[in-house]
């Protein structure tokens, strides 16, 4: 078993009607507060307004920035961080689902952050500058996936330098202070993204789950016991959005599947997440959406080395049995994918119009992805490491 340091300094708000306290819990670190949002849902949905009324009841100014779109560009982030200067917002508050929150944790450690953004971002073939400073962050997820309401990591575009490469940056300083975390927020989710939402959350804990080599038990019971809860409550919060209910335990199974706690004692890895990335920064698919396609797609490959864990994911998450080890662990993945199915998920690349895509393309998404992350022998970090022709 790994040594490890478990530290996640982030409180949690949770509960229907908790947007009403975020006044309070940001009234302690601000006056002023940038109110980062995206393309408009949450003016259409009314949490703007809570969230706006909350705030100045608790005698914080608003300065609203809205326009963060779905996998977030570093060009918007710089707009923001001018706009944190010029209007001198001590706090920043992000409502919104992973994009805008990932989009508030750079905004906040920009403000600070001397020379070029881009090298607060891990690159390959370049030493990565950590920020070391940041405002106080605070954020309001309204759509349950990536866990960014409580983890320290943000996932970014770099949309410069005619280049498009989405890469990440986990920083202690990235730490929201708190997360007002209410599951109202997220009942007008549609049913797609409520669903590339419980992908994205099943991807966290499968990468997890398949790091876990070096066997720590109690990791992985507490990795089946989220995944149990999907399979169970995921299709309720897709096919009945107003359960609210079902959406509070799919948002704080997001929440606890990436705030660190499964992850202690793992090294994770998460090769599927780095190709996902290259997806959806060549083509703007949702984040989960892509990671339905390539999970299994992955999982298939991954089965060939480590077929035991895979057949002991089939065995407790599905209850597979009989058969040989190897039809076992095939099994269990086709389950995985049939799940992903049922609730709406993609899982060809035709399905996110990425059709027969020639040489070049797949030559590129592979290119792309180790331009990020890649080992001295140049391949993709991961249980097995993998190649370019790997990825292809
Ligand atoms: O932009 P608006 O108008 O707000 O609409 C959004 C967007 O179109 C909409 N939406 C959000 N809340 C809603 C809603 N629509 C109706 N009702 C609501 N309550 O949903 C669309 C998708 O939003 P987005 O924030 O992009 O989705 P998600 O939460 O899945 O975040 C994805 C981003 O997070 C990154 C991904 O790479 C991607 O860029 N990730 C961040 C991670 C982290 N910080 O730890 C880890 C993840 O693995 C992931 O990589
Ligand atoms: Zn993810």
């Amino acid at each position: 078993m790994m040594r490890f340091e478990f530290f996640n300094p982030t409180r949690i708000i949770f509960g229907a009607g908790s947007v009403e306290q975020l006044g309070d819990a940001v009234r302690h670190y601000g006056k002023k507060a940038l109110l980062v949002i995206g393309g408009g849902s949450v003016k259409r949905s009314g949490a703007f307004d809570r969230a706006v009324s909350s705030l100045e009841k608790a005698g914080v100014s608003v300065v609203e920035f809205s326009g963060i779109e779905p996998n977030p560009r570093l060009s918007t982030v710089k707009r923001a961080v001018s706009e944190v200067l010029k209007s001198g917002c001590d706090v920043v508050v992000g409502l919104g689902g992973g994009s805008v929150m990932d989009a508030s944790k750079v905004i906040a450690a920009g403000v600070y952050y001397e020379g070029d953004l881009t090298e607060m971002f891990v690159r390959a073939e370049r030493k990565q500058r950590l920020p070391d400073r940041a405002l106080p962050v605070v954020t309001v997820p309204t759509l349950a996936a990536t866990g960014s309401e409580m983890n320290n990591g943000s996932v970014i575009t770099i949309d410069e330098g005619g280049e498009r490469l989405k890469t990440f940056v986990m920083a202690e300083v990235l730490y929201p202070r708190v997360a007002v975390v209410d599951p109202e927020l997220t009942v007008t989710v549609p049913p797609d993204f409520t669903a590339y939402g419980i992908s994205d959350i099943l991807a966290h804990v499968t990468e997890t789950y398949f790091c876990n080599v070096e066997e720590f038990p109690i990791q992985d019971r507490f990795a089946e016991g989220i995944i149990l809860t999907l399979l169970e409550w995921g299709p309720i919060a897709v096919r009945d959005g107003q359960n609210v209910d079902a959406r509070a335990h799919v948002q704080w199974a997001s929440i606890v599947a990436l705030n660190g706690w499964i992850q202690a004692g793992i090294r994770l890895l998460a090769p599927v997440h780095m190709i996902e990335h290259t997806l959806s920064a060549l083509y703007d698919v949702p984040h989960g959406a892509g990671l339905a396609v390539l999970n299994p797609a992955w999982m298939r490959f991954a089965l060939r080395s480590a077929p035991g864990r895979f057949a002991k994911f089939a065995e407790r998450i599905f209850g597979v049995t009989g058969g040989s080890l190897e039809d076992r662990a095939v099994e269990g993945v086709k389950r995985f994918e049939d799940f992903l199915k049922t609730i709406g998920c993609p899982t060809r690349l035709s399905e996110l119009g990425i059709g027969d895509p020639d040489d070049a393309t797949l030559q590129q998404i592979a290119e792309d992805t180790l331009k990020v992350r890649r080992d001295r022998e140049g391949r993709l970090p991961g249980y097995p490491a993998l190649t370019k022709e790997d990825i292809i």
